[in-house]
């Protein structure tokens, strides 16, 4: 049987660290909250010249350099983000020119939180058909470029960052085991950017009501957040004839630890398995699971054999899982 397999990731986290303490200097908040409510106590902030695709081709490159591969060794590039360098032409597009990869399809896509776990299924099933043998897969965001730096209770949480994968097609049984994918559009004015679309274009306007930053509705979302991944995660488990003890390590999305601790309870697993570094990078969204991926790699935390479980939950609403077999 063909499969999809993650034969090499990469990561990258911009140079400027900003601390629950910066951010005390900024709005009233205090380190005390934000650790307690959020877990987070720093997050990394794109330089003033930096967009998406820089953060995308600097991930991409050290996946590419661990695979041993070019550019033009791959049949696809996709990249899930929610903070694209503009509308047009797509962050996708601009990566592929930087990566020296001519000729090779890409695309953005944006699920926003949930955006890698849904690229990669896409990276999956052209896999799966026999379509391409090789794809790129990204996630990157430059949150802090649609951040209300007034708004003390959105601008604590999000920071920056890219991760990359490799993907590739193997006959081994090993690799993605299953995906699945989720969306309730009903509820998508828990999270929004307001304007800078066809609803309402850039005007002065939108400018001076701040519509050009990310809103959201926090407790809400956190409460639906918590209900729905308990659910996915045991059902994403059932449907592959796996026990909780048997996950090698889970990945959750990384927006808030009470929501990563209330889904860990729910599966009864110790948070020794479970990929946790909110603390130092914030809510990166769709760039978080592909980031601490290569984190799990690059610290020992993954072997070959392991079950490994992507969890993610971000605006639309959107909602993702996928399993691996590393
Ligand atoms: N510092 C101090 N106080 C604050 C801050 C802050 N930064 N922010 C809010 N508060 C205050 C509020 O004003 C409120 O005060 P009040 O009781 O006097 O009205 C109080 O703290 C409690 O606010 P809540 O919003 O109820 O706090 P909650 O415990 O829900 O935590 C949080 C807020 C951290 C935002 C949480 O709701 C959360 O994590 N939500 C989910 C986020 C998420 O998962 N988003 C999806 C992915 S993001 C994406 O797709 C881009």
């Amino acid at each position: 049987m063909r499969r999809a397999r993650i034969i090499s990731t990469g990561s990258y986290l911009p140079e400027k660290v900003l601390t629950n303490h910066d951010l005390e200097r900024l709005v009233e908040t205090s380190d005390e909250w934000i650790t307690e409510r959020s877990g987070i106590r720093q997050r990394y902030i794109a330089g003033t010249r930096q967009a998406c695709s820089d953060l995308a081709f600097e991930a991409s490159k050290k996946a590419l350099k661990n695979a041993g591969l070019k550019g033009k060794d791959l049949d696809l590039i996709l990249v899930a983000t929610l903070t694209p360098d503009s509308l047009l032409p797509s962050t996708g597009c601009l990566l592929q020119d930087r990566l020296g990869a001519k000729g090779v399809p890409a695309f953005d896509l944006n699920a926003a939180c949930s955006g890698f776990v849904y690229a990669l299924s896409v990276a999956n099933a052209y896999i799966k058909a026999g379509l391409y043998k090789r794809v790129l897969v990204v996630g990157a965001e430059v949150l802090s470029k649609v951040t209300d730096w007034e708004d003390r209770t959105t601008c604590v949480l999000f920071g920056d960052g890219a991760g990359a994968v490799v993907v590739e097609a193997t006959a081994e049984d090993r690799g993605i085991l299953s995906i699945d994918l989720y969306a309730d559009g009903s509820m998508g004015d828990l999270l929004v950017i307001p304007g800078g679309g066809s609803r309402m274009p850039a005007s002065r306007e939108t400018v001076a009501k701040r519509m050009h930053f990310i809103k959201m509705k926090g407790n809400e979302t956190f409460k639906f957040a918590v209900r729905t991944l308990e659910r996915l995660v045991i059902e994403t488990l059932e449907k592959n004839g796996l026990k909780p003890s048997e996950l090698s390590l889970l990945i959750p999305h990384q927006a808030n630890l009470r929501i990563i601790k209330a889904t860990v309870e729910r599966l009864g697993l110790s948070m020794g398995k479970v990929l946790v570094n909110i603390a130092r990078t914030g809510n990166t969204s769709a760039a978080s699971i592909p980031i601490a991926l290569d984190e799990a790699l690059s610290t020992g935390r993954l072997r070959a054999g392991d079950n490994v479980l992507l969890e993610a939950f971000g605006g639309g609403i959107t909602w993702a899982s996928a399993l691996i077999r590393w």
